[in-house]
């Protein structure tokens, strides 16, 4: 095969429909990621400014965290307005001006939608209590009477993920404490209730509103939440469990058969459009049988492999969860997709070098066991990196991730803004470390984030080497890594299923593979460097540390061609 090894990205653009089965998607969280105002956080013009920089680096398509009217309590996801802009990030002629400047640059946009709650300052909530029980206003949320003789217990003993309950009482027109609602999250996020048709109306409307704008899909939020069990049993989680999704068979509040119903229906609202928008579920569920089952023919496209991210760096596992979830998905006829960071767990370039389990959503900070060092943590990001953008399916990337950064351990504890800190009393640090806005230029006020030099999270003194500016100019770093492995994917059509995979027997602590004729990858997990066992010349294509053509040191990634 000679064709070359990397590939033009405006003709990649061209690739047409089911764009999203190999798409490499950049998350941007639009708050931490550049800021055009001055006033500290993120915006969408800052959005535009920088799409130069993320047709550089050769990503498919963007999605944004939620941007929406917000009060900002959970950092968006607490949404007052779903059709509008929040001032913070600009205005929807921001929002237009930035999705026709990705769509020419061949940069598809997918926005969020968070279903399972709104904020407490929707005006649908405001509503509901000045509404009295019983009323139509209370119906489109989750309100329950309370246990107790006075309904002074809250109706079930559900516990927020935030930590603390999942029910508030409120305070009726006669002054007196009255019905409780339901927040999954912080109490500011009341849940809605999906078992009304008041509420599918609205969503199907606010997904139109996104649609007619142009958008290329969505990324729903808590996509296994959103029914609950009839009757709502109480239920008390696995302590160990990560937040979102928890190892218990059957959690009322997750994975309730019904709501695939909704995405079904949502299925039908995106097919009214172009046949190219596209639904990824962010979905936390116990096995990946289970979560591919939300991407059957007529529901969502994708679902963030969530396995795959909270695999442990050990080979043995990492072939079984690459395996399973290859077989899973392309069982239901969908793409797998492969993340290995986001905004609510700590970085990879951190969490592959912990030493003590960390559930998610808990987080780093100056006092947590099992600290990270940071060169063996970067060392295993960048060989993890290299295999996954080496599978078919699509990759799901983290800003900053291509910088390399780790996790900000040491943030103040009076700067630290998530719920989770707050609702636990400082037990959880939470998602601040992840959050820490970018560094774009080493020798510049707020490392470029911010031309005040104002960022609403502190950066780390020492990020200034991660500077995108620095590693622009640096053959070895993190970000040139990126940039190359995103160009040989492209131009060797890795993300494409049709081009064959070969699991290769290299040894225990290796994970090898062929994708299509010629191309070798293989990770080396162990603690001792790995021979390569091929016969003629090896032409190395990338490798996430330095190699040699004869051997792999261990934790690292290298892609090949022999001669
Ligand atoms: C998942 C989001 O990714 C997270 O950041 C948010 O706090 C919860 N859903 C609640 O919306």
């Amino acid at each position: 095969m000679a064709s070359p090894l990397v590939v033009d990205h405006a003709a990649r653009s061209e690739q047409g429909s089911e764009w999203w089965r190999s798409a490499v998607i950049y998350q941007i969280y639009p708050r931490s990621f550049s800021d055009s105002s001055g006033d500290g956080i993120g915006d969408l013009p800052g959005v535009t400014e920088r799409l130069d920089d993320l047709r550089r680096l050769g990503v498919d398509a963007i999605w944004l965290s939620p941007f929406m009217r917000s009060p900002q309590k959970d950092a968006g996801y607490d949404v007052a307005d779903y059709c509008d802009v929040d001032p913070l990030f600009g205005t929807l002629a921001d929002f237009d001006d930035m999705l026709a400047a990705a769509h020419a640059r061949g940069i598809r946009v997918i926005v969020d939608l968070v279903p399972n709650h709104s904020s407490d300052q929707h005006v649908w909530f405001q509503e509901a209590l000045a509404a009295a029980p019983g009323s139509a206003e209370r119906a489109r949320y989750m309100f329950r009477e309370g246990k107790g003789a006075h309904g002074e217990l809250p109706p079930n003993n559900w516990e927020s993920v935030f930590g603390g309950p999942a029910w508030t009482r409120v305070i009726e027109a006669d002054g007196r404490p009255g019905q409780w609602y339901l927040h999954l999250f912080d109490s500011s996020q009341p849940d809605f209730d999906w078992s009304n048709p008041v509420v599918w109306e609205e969503f199907r409307r606010v997904l139109r509103f996104w649609l007619d704008r142009g958008v290329d899909g969505f990324r729903v939020d808590v996509a296994h939440g959103l029914m609950k069990e009839d009757g709502l049993p109480d239920y008390t989680p696995d302590p160990d469990a990560g937040s979102m999704g928890g190892d218990a068979a059957s959690v009322p509040y997750w994975g309730q058969p019904e709501v695939h119903a909704v995405y079904r229906d949502w299925r039908k609202v995106l097919a009214e459009y172009d046949g190219d928008r596209a639904l990824c579920a962010e979905a936390w569920l116990p096995t990946i049988e289970k979560t591919a089952l939300w991407v059957r023919h007529d529901e969502m496209h994708q679902a963030f492999n969530f396995e795959y991210l909270e695999t442990e760096w050990d080979a043995a596992k990492l072939r079984a969860v690459i395996q399973e979830s290859l077989r899973a998905y392309s069982a239901v006829g969908a793409p797998s997709t492969w993340v290995l960071s986001n905004h609510d767990v700590v970085r990879h370039a951190s969490r592959l070098a912990l030493t003590a389990e960390n559930p998610q959503g808990h987080g780093i900070g100056p006092h947590s066991p099992g600290q990270p060092i940071p060169e063996v943590g970067l060392r295993r990001a960048r060989a993890a990196t290299a295999l996954m953008l080496a599978l078919p399916g699509s990759a799901y990337l983290y800003q900053g991730e291509e910088l390399g950064l780790p996790e900000a351990i040491d943030i103040p504890d009076e700067a630290r803004q998530d719920p989770t800190w707050f609702r636990t009393d400082g037990e959880r640090y939470g998602r601040d470390g992840c959050r820490v806005p970018l560094p774009w230029v080493a020798d510049a006020p707020a490392f470029g984030f911010s031309p005040s030099g104002a960022s609403w999270l502190p950066q780390p003194a020492e990020w200034a080497s991660h500077a995108r500016d620095v590693q622009e100019a640096d053959d070895a770093s993190t970000l040139r890594l990126y940039q190359h492995l995103l160009a040989v994917r492209a131009g060797e059509r890795l993300g494409e299923e049709s081009v064959a995979l070969e699991w290769l027997d290299w040894g225990v602590d290796v994970v090898a593979l062929r994708r299509g004729e010629r191309l070798f990858v293989a990770a080396n997990l162990g603690t001792e460097p790995f021979a390569l066992p091929v016969e003629g010349s090896v032409r190395i294509v990338a490798s996430s540390a330095p190699v040699d053509g004869v051997s792999v040191e261990s934790d690292t990634t290298v892609w090949f061609v022999i001669d």
